[in-house]
């Protein structure tokens, strides 16, 4: 297996787990970022949208209201929970009759008829390869059509500063990680990859086929009761991966350890403010 395939199968597997609990804990995080996205794609109705790792429809939501009965969203994703998921979400908010989801890589994907627009929250950062992705995305597009993507901001191959409660998780894991890694989020995240840096990310979208590329910052934040509500919510998401590479008979410790730790951003009635520094990218083909 290359590392590319091994990184893709521990990304499905890792999501494929969370499916159920995807986001669920705390103020939703993805949520409200996947209504940013679907804004700034300035959508039309009767348009048609491509939504790329679409999970638990953050982005797909919010765009199938956008482009109404006429429109059509189709939502990829290669990770078989979220796929069925997502679909049965979809049955019971009565939007079926504009959007669909399918299982694929965003890698690797090919489309019948060009798409209007294309959303990509909260994705590209997972994929080994994202140059692919973004390549993939340009030949979907009709000329003039709208990229919006989202994805973690990061200085010279790490997170940017801002992500505290992240940084405090990753310093304890990494006592309980494989030796040797300096960063544990490089284990998980495509870090090293075009997105390294603001100038890579603009330069692989533009090379991607691109053109007219912004890219922004917000600052996104998620509440948490507790400290414990937060631990159990990065169980749903990315750092489910990295615990999931602490050998199961530490994970108790490690979790007591990170309890501790992130102690000292907790407010006086114990809740936690998850700070989530994102990257918006819009781009038109
Ligand atoms: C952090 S979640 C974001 C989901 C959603 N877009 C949102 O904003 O909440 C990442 C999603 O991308 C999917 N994903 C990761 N790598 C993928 C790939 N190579 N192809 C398709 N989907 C992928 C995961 O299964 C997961 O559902």
């Amino acid at each position: 297996m290359t590392e590319q395939t091994d990184l893709t199968a521990r990304v499905r597997d890792a999501y494929d787990k969370s499916a159920d609990q995807y986001d669920s804990a705390g103020q939703l995080l993805f949520h409200p970022l996947g209504k940013t996205v679907a804004d700034l794609l300035e959508l039309k109705p009767g348009e048609r949208v491509l939504d790329l790792g679409c999970g638990r429809g953050a982005c797909l939501f919010p765009i199938a209201a956008q482009v109404g009965t006429e429109g059509f969203v189709l939502g990829i994703d290669q990770a078989p929970g979220m796929v069925e998921a997502c679909g049965a979400d979809l049955e019971a908010r009565g939007l079926a009759d504009r959007a669909q989801v399918r299982l694929g890589d965003v890698q690797s994907f090919t489309v019948d008829r060009p798409f209007d627009a294309i959303s990509a929250g909260m994705v590209l950062f997972l994929l080994p390869a994202p140059q692919q992705a973004l390549a993939a995305a340009a030949a979907a597009l009709r000329s003039g059509g709208r990229l919006v993507a989202t994805t973690f901001p990061t200085e010279n191959g790490r997170l940017a500063a801002g992500w505290e409660s992240a940084e405090i998780l990753a310093e304890v894991l990494s006592t309980y990680l494989p030796e040797g890694v300096d960063d544990p989020w490089q284990l998980v995240l495509g870090l090293n990859g075009p997105l390294v840096s603001e100038e890579s990310t603009a330069s692989a979208v533009l090379t991607a086929g691109f053109t007219d590329v912004d890219i922004r910052h917000i600052a996104a934040k998620s509440r948490f009761e507790s400290i414990d509500d937060y631990l159990a919510w990065t169980w749903t998401v990315t750092p489910r991966m990295l615990w999931e590479l602490v050998p199961p008979e530490r994970r108790t410790e490690a979790t007591n350890a990170a309890r501790t730790a992130l102690r000292s951003l907790a407010g006086s009635d114990g809740s936690l403010v998850f700070s989530c520094p994102t990257r918006t990218i819009r781009a038109v083909r």
